[in-house]
């Protein structure tokens, strides 16, 4: 067959002539953005990754190769020859990088056809995300989503070129391995060598980078892929990428150094923006005590108040109640929004119900007083001292929750971001950095009925809180930080346990016998016995990063191909049924059960 380009091959791509050029033969080649047919005289956009060119097919200039231009439609691949010609004076397009010139052709190859597409490519398009995905493939051709990818490209690129540079070494880690405790479900692939045997997917690469660090390699890095079967949000997918870094004879501020060095270099490189450094570092406690989360949003106020001291003793039963069964009443100020209806107050407590809160209550700072279904149950001393505390002013809307500790922070720390953004108190142009260090090293799972780790099991506690592990676990603070970007957590880390008698403590107050950590972690605990340094790392969500990075709301936007909520591929239909032979051949029976 022919070779449809024939001689024909590319210039330059179509963001690059102006006015500069003018005069000279190009071949341009890519997809047909826009025809416009004005009587005689028709006008193509030819788009490319890189950007739009006008090509005129004008019958005075060249009439055979105008003629076949009638035949062009939208998406059609086409290759031209032309000369590069300044526009007319008032047919300049400043929007445009190539607005101050247009192709006039001389010859035309339609290097393919194409259907009509189920949607313009265009970033404004109005279609479902569902219809994008499923043609993802064209999806992938608006400019918006090509300008993220080349970003996250570009973002690899630089902070490869960072660690490189300060001795880091990438180290491909397995992806058929066994089970690595992130928290989440695995992923779980059958073994047709070995019958009735899977391997789960790494949910990341945490026991293979510490076993580097015991190898010698001092310095590791790798942009890796992890895998984690959990209920998928926007910010969440089934498979997402970290940059994964460990490092050897180190403390927290080694890694916290480094870490801030790459983002600082990262945000130069990609968005020339300067971050100041170092980060804001705040222990856990003290973030749960003034947010409400783990990972706030500091670019505003809005700080909460623990009021349980004050309305114990106080009339209103259902926070007296809760102080007394040992949980806590805190406090919300929405400054300045006494003039928020019914509505839009049952509308957060609707909010706040969803974080399990059993109700909202409130109080109104009007002029001529408290307006509010409980100020009735308070002294005038208890309201002084509420007053005080919550810094009230005339003008002000006072929430309060009262429950248990988590479930009063929880709800009260995301109804803070929900009123901020109502507000509009978030400024989008800002980074707001924040280290949130002395995690809890341990947590009670009320589903599971027992201990786990808050971060994961190979977690170091802190020193001075070794002596607690016995005796009260869940007061045991660990060497964990997390690093929170505008209240979005990015990356997370620790110092590691290097030494095998500490590692199997904390596996038995996991509740794990020493038959189950053997079986489990047998040779993370030979390998500690054999000479393992001191050492530590942390991994960034590379896909959360990079959507900050390129302003989205949603992670899906900077993935080529993401998966849906339910964890599905809409372009190639996976996960699919698979066929009797292929089930034969692993030793599998599927169980049919109805959803
Ligand atoms: P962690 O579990 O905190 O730590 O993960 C590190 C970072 O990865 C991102 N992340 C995700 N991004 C998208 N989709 C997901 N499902 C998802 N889950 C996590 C988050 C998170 O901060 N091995 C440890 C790191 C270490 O200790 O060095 C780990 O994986 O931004
Ligand atoms: P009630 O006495 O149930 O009518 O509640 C009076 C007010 O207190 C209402 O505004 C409720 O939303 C609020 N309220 C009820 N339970 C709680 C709770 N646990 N925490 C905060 N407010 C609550």
């Amino acid at each position: 067959m022919a070779d449809i380009l024939g001689k024909m091959r590319r210039t330059h791509n179509c963001c690059e002539l102006g006015s500069k050029d003018t005069g000279k033969e190009v071949v341009l080649m890519g997809w047909v953005q826009r025809r416009r047919d004005h009587g005689g005289v028709i006008f193509i956009d030819l788009r490319d990754r890189e950007g739009l060119t006008q090509v005129v097919f004008n019958p005075d200039y060249e009439s055979k190769t105008h003629s076949k231009a009638h035949e062009i439609r939208s998406e059609y691949v086409i290759g031209i020859r032309g000369k590069v010609e300044k526009r007319p004076e008032g047919m300049i397009n400043p929007n445009l990088k190539t607005g101050e010139i247009e192709v006039f052709v001389s010859e035309l190859k339609i290097l393919n056809e194409a259907c009509t597409p189920p949607f313009l490519i265009e970033d404004s398009v109005d279609v479902s995300e569902n219809v994008r995905l499923k043609n993802r493939h064209i999806d992938l051709r608006r400019p918006n989503i090509q300008k993220n990818l080349i970003l996250r490209h570009k973002s690899a690129a630089s902070v490869r070129k960072y660690l490189n540079g300060l001795g880091f070494i990438d180290i491909e880690t397995p992806v058929l391995t066994k089970s690595t405790p992130e928290g989440a479900r695995d992923y779980l692939v059958p073994s047709r060598i070995n019958p009735g045997m899977f391997y789960a997917l790494p949910q990341s690469p945490q026991i293979f980078k510490q076993l580097l660090m015991i190898s010698g390699f001092d310095r590791y890095y790798q942009i890796v892929r992890c895998f984690r079967d959990e209920d998928l949000r926007a910010d969440r997918q089934p498979e997402f990428t970290q940059i994964d870094i460990e490092m050897s004879f180190v403390g927290e501020d080694d890694v916290m150094d480094l870490a801030e060095g790459l983002i600082k270099n990262l945000f130069k490189d990609v968005l020339d923006k300067d971050i100041q450094t170092p980060f804001l570092k705040i222990p856990y406690s003290e973030a749960i005590d003034r947010y409400g989360l783990d990972k706030p949003d500091l670019r505003f106020g809005l700080e909460l108040k623990d009021v349980s001291d004050i309305v114990k003793t106080s009339g209103f039963k259902v926070f007296s109640t809760v102080v007394e069964k040992g949980g806590i009443v805190k406090a919300l100020n929405a400054k300045g929004c006494v003039g928020f209806s019914r509505k839009e107050i049952d509308d957060f407590t609707a909010f706040a119900a969803v974080y399990k809160a059993k109700g909202l209550a409130w109080i109104k700072v009007k002029e001529d007083g408290w307006q509010s279904p409980i100020a009735k149950f308070f002294t005038e001393n208890e309201k002084q001292a509420l007053a005080e505390r919550i810094g009230i002013e005339t003008g002000d809307l006072i929430f309060f929750v009262a429950d248990q500790p988590k479930i009063t922070n929880d709800a009260l720390g995301h109804l803070r971001n929900h009123i901020a953004q109502k507000l509009n108190l978030i400024d989008d142009n800002v980074f707001n950095f924040l280290w949130v260090t002395q995690f809890p090293m341990i947590e009670y799972d009320e589903t599971e009925k027992r201990y786990q780790a808050m971060h994961h099991p190979f977690t170091s506690p802190l020193e001075e809180d070794f002596e607690l592990l016995k005796e009260t676990p869940l007061a045991v603070r660990s060497r964990a930080y997390d690093l929170v970007l505008n209240g979005s957590e990015i990356g997370g880390g620790s110092i590691r346990i290097h030494q095998k008698k500490l590692q199997e403590t904390v596996f038995e107050t996991l509740g794990m016998t020493p038959e189950s950590y053997n079986e489990k972690f047998g040779f993370l605990l030979s390998a500690l016995d054999s000479g393992a340094p001191p050492h530590g790392g942390i991994a960034f969500g590379f896909d959360r990063l990079i959507m900050i990075l390129c302003g989205g709301s949603s992670i899906r936007d900077v993935i080529a191909f993401p998966k849906t909520q339910k964890a599905s591929c809409l372009l190639t239909n996976a996960p699919s049924e698979t066929s009797k032979a292929q089930l034969d051949e692993l030793c599998l029976r599927v169980k049919t059960v109805k959803l």
